[in-house]
């Protein structure tokens, strides 16, 4: 299993370019079993949560040829995924692909709306809360879908199609959001999404839909109005930068100090992230082709943040904004109200040296002078990503355990940052 050394101490200097967002790249990938015709995706970030649901689509008959980027060729050459499904040859989703990645589990909605029928196993994912998946399955109820649960599997029926209904979500869900988004486009009739999920990558799926002929008004907003059509096609479709591929980059240049320009990044996708960093004593400048992200000398001042939906701090960059408050000039609450678990990676912190006290969803962290490295092991994505941050500042040498998390999500995360003078190196066994 892969590691990843990091001697800490480097400033980061130079440009990082910003990939193309996973967390919308995997609900526009299974955006294309609403149609046999071909989905064009272009900027597909290379990771293995999108190589995965690659798989997982086959299986349903999705025929993916990608294009692009080859192996050694420099960034700015995207990959262009081509997916066609010309016919949905299996309707079941299995235990053995669905508990591998969660949002697998948001095929199933899309399957119902074009065959009126899917199987698919109740999901895994990163171990961040329990995640129930109550929202998505009252979703597809008030679309008219029959639904049960057997064994560890969701069945859907909805013979005659789904028609539109009212949906009102008791609390934000962005998979809740997109299965029911992309449910309700081939269903008949009306469906209004009330409390959707605002978060960017939503809005890019929605705009996806809408290229492929789906009717939907109020994107980007709490309210989604949707009038069913008869049939989708093909598209072509650019995917948004990554916001919390940025954010994360950005603490790790506020964290380690020095100068780097986040290239291809939209600072309005992260407005309440920047504010924060700003907050902290970090210089943020927003330019034409990205966001400059500086810290020269200053300390850091503590911040005080809770996790919210967009546009909230997101609960994704909260584990990479502990690392940075690990050596603020004073004492930090960060309050998690996303997910119930998603502290995992305290404990890890604290093997560099971080002090921090948990009680239940608030974390108090008091700034330490410095971190010390250590072997630490890696819990799920966003929380490997931030002991990265927190191994750049260490004195000495830090290795990261199952490195295969940071992998899910983040495109070649040490040649990104060791271009930017990071002493940082993969460990492959
Ligand atoms: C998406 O997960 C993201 N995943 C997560 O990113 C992100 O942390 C999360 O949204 C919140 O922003 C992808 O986009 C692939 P939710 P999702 O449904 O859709 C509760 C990462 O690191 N809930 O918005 O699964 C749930 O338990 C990942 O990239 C229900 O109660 O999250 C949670 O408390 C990890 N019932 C809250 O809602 C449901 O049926 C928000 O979860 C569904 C959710």
């Amino acid at each position: 299993m892969d590691r990843i050394k990091v001697i800490g101490g480097s400033r980061l200097e130079g440009t990082i370019p910003i990939s193309g967002a996973k967390n919308a790249t995997l609900p526009l990938m299974i955006a294309s079993l609403l149609t046999s015709g071909t989905l064009t995706l272009e900027n597909v970030p290379q990771l293995a949560d999108v190589v995965q649901l690659g798989r997982i689509l086959g299986n349903h008959g999705v025929d993916l040829a990608i294009a692009g980027k080859r192996p050694g060729q420099s960034d700015g050459h995207s990959q262009t995924f081509r997916l066609t499904a010309h016919e949905i040859v299996d309707t079941l989703a299995p235990y053995e692909m669905v508990s591998r990645m969660r949002a697998s589990f948001w095929v199933l909605g899309p399957l119902v709306a074009r065959m009126g029928e899917a199987k698919v196993s109740l999901p895994g994912g990163c171990a961040i809360g329990t995640r129930p998946v109550d929202l998505h399955l009252d979703a597809l109820r008030a679309l008219g879908a029959e639904i049960e649960l057997e064994g560890g599997y969701v069945i859907a029926n909805a013979p005659s199609g789904l028609t539109g209904g009212r949906i009102t979500f008791p609390k934000v869900s962005v998979g809740a959001t997109h299965n029911a988004l992309m449910a309700a486009t081939l269903a008949k009739g009306e469906t209004i999404i009330e409390n959707a999920a605002r978060e960017p990558e939503v809005g890019d799926v929605a705009e996806c839909l809408v290229k492929m002929g789906a009717r939907i008004e109020g994107i980007g907003t709490s309210t989604l109005n949707i009038q069913g059509v008869d049939e989708l096609k093909g598209a072509v479709h650019s995917v948004l930068p990554d916001r919390i591929e940025t954010g994360t980059y950005a603490m790790a240049v506020a964290a380690t100090g020095g100068d780097v320009m986040l290239d291809n990044a939209r600072a309005d996708l992260l407005e309440a992230a920047l504010d924060v960093l700003r907050e902290a004593g970090v210089e943020i400048t927003v330019t034409n082709s990205g966001i400059r992200v500086s810290r020269n000398g200053a300390g850091l001042k503590p911040i005080n943040v809770e996790t919210q939906p967009f546009p909230g701090f997101p609960t994704d960059l909260q584990a990479q904004l502990m690392a940075l408050m690990t050596i603020a000039d004073g004492t930090s609450n960060i309050r998690e109200t996303i997910f119930e678990n998603r502290f995992m990676h305290v404990q890890e912190l604290a093997r560099l040296g971080a002090e921090i006290d948990l009680d239940g969803d608030l974390a108090r962290v008091s700034g330490v002078r410095k971190l010390h490295g250590a072997q630490v092991m890696a819990t799920d994505l966003r929380a490997s990503v931030s002991l990265v941050i927190a191994g750049l500042v260490a004195e000495g040498e830090t290795v990261i355990n199952r490195v295969y998390h940071l992998d899910r999500g983040f495109e070649r995360i040490e040649e990104k940052l060791g271009r930017c003078g990071a002493q940082i190196e993969r460990l492959s066994s």
